[in-house]
């Protein structure tokens, strides 16, 4: 029998800036998922927040991209709206880009990771959740949890991930994928990933059976709203151990923070620091960039946890150097690549910067300069002047 994990998220609203949501919003979410549990829709469920994030983590089976789950989750995120407008909070209701629901969250706003799964004989499961960031900030640690040995011990150990992985990359621009294989295509993936505004990996298979082991939101606010929303602040889900990577090789990869757009504005780079949920608001310049991990067992599609899994020392020193990066990043003011570059900025006002200084902008050199300027560097004037 199939149960499926579904993780879906949104902005609705939050005190004092877009920091955290209030208690009362996950309170109302909480109510509407509890309805729907009693009816039998969902399994189980837990709701939870990261930054200014609402986070829905249910289990049902009702398969990915069920209407009925997403339309449950879009009246929880209405629900949360309806208190964040009463209580005059932030950005109430901001990531809810239509007023009407269609059948599926995804183009309406919200990000969605779901995993339809035969629960193994046990199902350890990881889910990730991460405020002031993209999609592709999970490139980097999803291919060393999958495809690097020197994060995974087990691709050199266990003959079960001996075969490696495929990779489903996704390009947010063109809504088109492309499966890769790990290790032999590892060259082709990373050229893709290597630019995560771009190409995100959507979900990974074990080669050897095919099952589905790890799965990323992937929609990109910004894009579907064609103007600055926001960050799409995303969420990933993992499978762990028996012959996927181990619990503690999948969280191995968040020991480096890595730099990743997002932060203030969702216009700079900034470092993504692993946190406990007790420091899962984002406060200096809005961030920085934050994840959060949470530790599940799956039985009989309940939900047994959470773990907050990055409450641990072993992950203090991760965070301090998180918070050094922050402070040389942010000592570059507006000055890339701190601030992202200009494709990333054409959401914001560079444009609107552009064409208001394009009457200003006077040729202050003859043309025949520039060319000499260019010869100089192609070093072809020297052989000229011979
Ligand atoms: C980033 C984010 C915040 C806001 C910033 C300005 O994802 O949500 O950094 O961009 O606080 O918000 P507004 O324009 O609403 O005042
Ligand atoms: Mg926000
Ligand atoms: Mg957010």
């Amino acid at each position: 029998e199939k149960i499926t994990l579904s993780v879906i998220k949104a902005d609705v609203g939050s005190i004092s800036g877009h920091v955290m949501p209030h208690p009362d919003q996950l309170a109302a979410a909480t109510k509407v998922l509890a309805e729907a549990k009693q009816k039998g829709l969902l399994i189980d469920f837990h709701v939870t927040h990261v930054g200014d994030d609402i986070q829905l983590i249910m289990t049902h089976r009702k398969g990915v991209d069920a209407p009925e789950i997403h339309e449950l989750a879009w009246n929880a995120f209405k629900a949360a709206a309806k208190v964040a407008r009463e209580l005059k909070l932030y950005a109430a209701g901001q990531d809810l880009l239509s007023d009407a629901f269609s059948g599926n969250v995804r183009g309406l706003g919200p990000g969605v990771a779901e995993i339809e799964m035969v629960e193994r004989k046990a199902e350890p499961v990881i889910t990730f959740h991460a405020d002031k960031t993209e999609p592709g900030a999970f490139n980097l640690p999803i291919f060393r949890i999958f495809a690097d040995p020197f994060n995974t011990a087990g691709l050199v150990i266990d003959p079960r991930m001996h075969d490696g992985f495929i990779f489903e990359v996704y390009d947010v621009f063109e809504g088109k994928s492309v499966k890769l294989s790990a290790p032999e295509e590892m060259y082709d993936i990373l050229a893709l990933i290597g630019t995560p505004g771009r190409y995100v990996v959507r979900r990974v298979y074990r080669k050897s059976d095919n099952l589905q082991a790890a799965v990323v939101s992937v929609e990109r606010l910004n894009l579907i709203a064609g103007k600055y929303v926001g960050k799409d602040d995303p969420v990933a889900i993992v499978r762990a151990q028996h012959g996927l990577p181990a619990a503690g090789e999948v969280l191995e990869a968040f020991s480096f923070p890595h730099l990743v757009a997002g932060w203030m504005r969702g216009s700079h780079h900034g470092p993504l620091i692993p946190v406990p949920q007790r420091y899962a608001k984002v406060t200096r310049f809005d961030g920085p960039p934050r994840v959060m991990a949470l530790g599940w067992n799956i039985a009989k599609g309940k939900l047994i946890g959470p773990v907050d899994l990055f409450d641990d020392v072993a992950f203090d020193e991760t965070r301090r150097l998180a918070v050094q990066i922050a402070e040389y990043m942010r000592r570059h003011g507006p000055f890339m690549p701190h601030r992202l570059g200009p494709e990333e900025m054409e959401y914001t006002t560079l444009p609107a910067v552009l064409e208001k200084l394009k009457d200003r902008f006077v040729k202050t050199e003859e043309v025949h300069v520039i060319r000499r300027h260019s010869e100089l560097l192609s070093g072809t004037s020297e052989e000229e002047q011979k």
